[in-house]
């Protein structure tokens, strides 16, 4: 199996779904612990790095240019990370986590809805792109996305994410999309829109 330099923390309390936390370009398995924690303080936490290094930055998958995706290794790399999703969670004894992706991994995250959705629970999608031009078929069966954007995003035109919603809602998810008062970066809003969501969804399934 292909395995990723990661970091796990176990869950803190009972009845909140454990969290797959995937860091942007540049980032590591340390960069989104604090945020999974503000968004569900109790979560299972687990966090890889991304394998791709473009000029020694951890990404999830190669890119040709800025917005413009190496397919193949989107579909390789997302099978990859699928599979290191399903061999930690009998490591760990964890149910299927909800994704909470950043730009580059929220690509992947999204990525991984279309190509093996069994891996996710869910996925919270920060400032997320369409990752593959040709998706195939998912069967998404109304599993829940929150797809959160920001309106002044200069990598993620709204077209894009627009584009995206729809496609995960032509998949069957049940895909929330907001547009915020942000650009690329993340913002309180986030965390706030994104704590409410977690919350919301751990109630439904108890
Ligand atoms: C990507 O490459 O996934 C997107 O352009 C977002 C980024 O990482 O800047």
């Amino acid at each position: 199996m292909t395995d990723f330099i990661h970091r796990f923390e176990p869950a803190t309390s009972a009845g909140s779904p454990p969290l797959l936390l995937l860091h942007g370009t540049g980032g590591d398995e340390n960069d989104l612990l604090g945020l999974g924690k503000m968004i569900s303080s109790g979560s299972a936490l687990l966090s890889p790095r991304g394998r791709v290094l473009e000029h020694g930055m951890p990404r999830f998958f190669r890119r040709l240019s800025e917005g413009v995706f190496d397919e193949d290794d989107v579909r390789k790399r997302a099978h990859e990370l699928g599979d290191f999703v399903a061999e930690t969670r009998k490591r760990y004894g964890i149910a299927a986590p909800v994704a909470v992706g950043f730009s580059n991994g929220a690509n992947i995250a999204a990525a991984l809805l279309l190509l093996r959705p069994d891996a996710l629970a869910g996925a919270i999608l920060l400032r997320a792109m369409v990752p593959l031009s040709g998706p195939p078929k998912a069967e998404l069966g109304g599993k829940p996305v929150l797809l959160l954007s920001g309106q002044a995003d200069p990598i993620v035109p709204a077209s894009n994410s627009a584009q995206l919603a729809a496609l995960l809602s032509e998949a069957g998810a049940s895909v929330e999309h907001k547009v915020l008062p942000a650009g690329h970066q993340l913002s309180q809003a986030d965390v706030t829109l994104a704590r409410g969501w977690i919350g919301s969804i751990a109630a439904e399934a108890a």
